[in-house]
């Protein structure tokens, strides 16, 4: 059904037929009615580079429903379509920065009511109203668009939809929940619902979240005018679908999908899931009463302690990313890896995947070919199409001589870990890479300034400390030696977002921010556990605090013979500690087959030992007291720009329980409820 891509703008000269609003001033909304009386609400929120819904827009919003109202009735209107004024997007949801006012389940359910009637009034207008998307459209903009009777969007990779609520501790509160079931089908929505995934529109399409795709966004205001003239509908999911909503093939859904869940989240940590499951199961059966029962239970959610970290753990993201300043000119497209081993590769196989051109550099040519093959399953899973993926190979060119330094607009070293070698590497390369270029360091443990001072310039050298494995984990510190040049930090930065990958700034001390802080959290367990608590104990113990694995577990992954030398960069990895014994005999954790755990297909044998919950509360407290100790440290020495930044790198950098918003702000909370429990008693 997809349309032809000719610009569809209706003629401005002719007279309109339909009165003007002229009377209507709008700061976010463009709306103007035309000679067939179709009126244009174009969605264009000022001062802002993303469309969000927050209280201006949606106050008008209803005033350009009045408009159609009136249209409608008088006849002097015969539609309505929504469109995005800005370039790249169509809507990413409700203004979350207006949830922070929220204080009581009642405000939440009072500014609710005044939404839903509005996407009521839209579904419910007497002439067509069509939704035009290109671009992101999520959250809220998606509850938006399927309160519209019909949903055209372009077919590009950037038009995608989604409900990323769960990820904020919520679930679709503008009657989402329902409205999607009824387009998609139970399975499909909720399954969109539970994980927040992104929606190519080819997909939504096929689900019917959408109706009709074209070619790009010049053909979108042609598509919506026909769809208005033929007084499109979209068409609800089909019986078979919708026969998923009854008794009892319902409760076996949810009950499916609870056991689903549970396999990614506990409830105690997300309850947002386990909620809408439960709307689902007990409400499902008719889309009315799961409009009705949604709002209440939305509300306590919103409200929660744990949809506010959540919050705060988004934007603790958008700070990171602001660390890279815009607009500079400089865009980086080449980069040079030298060294192809476990980080080098990895590095170079991500920067591809991102888009960049880059060459690996190593001592022989059958570790770079080594490394460039170990890509292969990134790029199975970045790229669809064979086309993709045989680009993304071609964009990865092995150079054992080092002729790709010359040319690159970033050079990352990431060979062993000695001093006169890094050093003897970089003095060769100063007169070989071109003005402008950034020179940075792999380096986990040595300083920036030493491996520096051989240099001529040694202000262009800054690090970009990656951590394992690459593909996995969103940090990357970007280290500032004593003498780096700020110009060279800060495109250390800009590149590191480049590459979709998150930049904390650090001073150049032992370990960075993320090492120092984890380190003494993961020693003090080995130290418990050699006093002869149980490994299976500690690490159950702080999964049940939040952490994404325990601190033994996570030390037999990492490997222990990297954990004993990092440990000692610290003197915490004392002589004839089991660690150091472990490593002595070669137990080397996982990628040995045991460490503290023996490890079979690629898991560490636990049994099945359980504890009692207060025990695992009470110790898993205890265990991140160290962690928190040195964050606080950390803050005090300034060793990046803000407490909130110290949250934001343990958080991304360590996996701190998100929904607890970071050591800082955890400690924080904690030490509030103290002292109104003390006052209460
Ligand atoms: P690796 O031993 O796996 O790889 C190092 C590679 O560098 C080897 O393939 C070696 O042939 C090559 N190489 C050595 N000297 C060279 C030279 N002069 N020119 C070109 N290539 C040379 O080491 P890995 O683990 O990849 O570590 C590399 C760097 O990254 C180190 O500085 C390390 O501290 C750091 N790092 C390591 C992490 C890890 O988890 N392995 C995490 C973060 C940083």
């Amino acid at each position: 059904m997809s349309d032809s891509t000719e610009s569809g703008d209706t003629p401005a000269s002719a007279e309109p037929l339909a009165p003007q609003p002229s009377a209507l001033a709008f700061r976010d909304w463009h709306f103007s009615v035309d000679q067939e009386g179709i009126g244009w609400a174009i969605f264009d929120r000022e001062g802002q580079s993303a469309n969000a819904l927050g209280t201006r827009p949606l106050e008008e919003l209803g005033k350009i429903v009045d408009w159609a109202e009136e249209g409608a009735r008088r006849r002097t209107m015969s539609g309505l379509v929504i469109l995005s004024g800005k370039d790249k997007g169509f809507i990413v949801g409700a203004d979350i920065n207006e949830f922070d006012g929220f204080e009581t389940e009642a405000q939440v359910i009072d500014r609710l009511r005044h939404v839903l009637a509005l996407f009521d009034r839209i579904e419910r207008l007497a002439i067509p109203v069509v939704a035009g998307i290109h671009g992101v459209c999520v959250g809220g903009g998606l509850e938006l668009v399927l309160a519209c009777h019909y949903r055209i969007a372009t077919r590009d990779e950037g038009t995608r939809v989604g409900f990323p609520e769960v990820k904020l501790g919520i679930f679709p509160g503008w009657h989402g929940t329902a409205r999607s079931i009824r387009q998609a089908g139970p399975i499909a929505a909720m399954q969109a619902m539970l994980t927040g995934s992104m929606i190519s529109a080819s997909r939504a399409r096929a689900m019917g979240l959408i109706d009709e795709l074209v070619a790009s966004r010049s053909a979108l205001r042609w598509a919506a005018r026909k769809a208005v003239l033929r007084k499109r509908k979209a068409k609800p999911a089909g019986l078979t679908k919708s026969l998923l909503t009854r008794w009892p093939a319902r409760a076996l859904l949810a009950k499916k999908m609870r056991d689903e869940t549970k396999k990614k989240a506990r409830e105690a940590h997300y309850p947002a899931p386990f909620r809408l499951i439960d709307l689902f199961e007990l409400h499902g059966g008719d889309l009315e009463a799961l409009k009705a029962a949604e709002t209440r239970y939305f509300a306590p959610l919103l409200i929660s302690e744990q949809s506010r970290n959540l919050r705060r753990v988004f934007k603790l993201s958008e700070l990171l990313k602001s660390q890279a300043p815009k607009d500079t000119g400089w865009k980086p497209v080449r980069v040079h890896v030298i060294g192809a081993g476990t980080m080098g590769a990895d590095i170079a196989g991500w920067c591809v995947a991102s888009g960049m051109e880059v060459t690996l550099q190593d001592l022989s040519p059958e570790v770079i070919d080594k490394g460039i093959k170990a890509q292969s399953k990134l790029f199975s899973r970045k790229f669809k199409t064979k086309a993709q993926k045989a680009a993304a190979r071609a964009r990865l060119i092995a150079d054992p001589q080092g002729v790709g330094a010359g040319h690159a607009d970033v050079i990352i070293e990431a060979i062993v870990e000695r001093l006169d070698i890094k050093q003897k590497l970089f003095a060769d390369l100063e007169g070989k890479i071109k003005p402008g270029a950034i020179l940075a360091t792999n380096t986990s443990s040595l300083e920036i300034e030493a491996i520096a001072a051989p240099l001529k310039d040694p202000g262009r050298l800054i690090g970009l400390h990656f951590f394992n494995p690459v593909a996995l984990m969103p940090l990357v510190e970007v280290v500032r030696g004593a003498g780096s040049r700020e110009e060279d930090v800060k495109k250390g930065a800009t590149f590191v977002t480049a590459i979709g990958k998150f930049p904390i700034i650090t001073k150049s001390v032992p370990g960075f921010l993320v090492n120092r802080i984890l380190v003494p959290y993961m020693m003090s367990a080995m130290a418990r556990l050699e006093k002869g608590e149980e490994k299976e104990k500690i690490d159950e113990a702080a999964r049940t605090f939040g952490m994404p694995m325990g601190p033994i577990e996570l030390a037999d992954t990492v490997g222990l013979d990297v954990c004993a030398h990092v440990g000692r960069t610290f003197g915490l990895t004392p002589d004839g500690s089991l660690l150091q014994r472990l490593v002595e005999s070669k137990k080397l954790g996982k990628k040995t087959g045991e460490g503290f755990y023996v490890w079979k297909d690629g898991k560490p044998d636990k049994g099945d030992k359980a504890y009692p919950a207060t025990e695992l509360e009470r110790l898993g407290r205890e265990l991140v007291e160290p962690l928190i100790q040195e964050s606080e440290r950390v803050r005090d020495e300034h060793i990046v720009e803000s407490a909130d930044l110290v949250d934001a790198g343990v958080i991304f950098g360590t996996g701190f329980a998100p929904f607890r918003g970071g050591p800082l702000h955890f400690k924080a909370s904690e030490q509030k409820q103290n002292a109104a429990l003390a006052a209460a008693e």
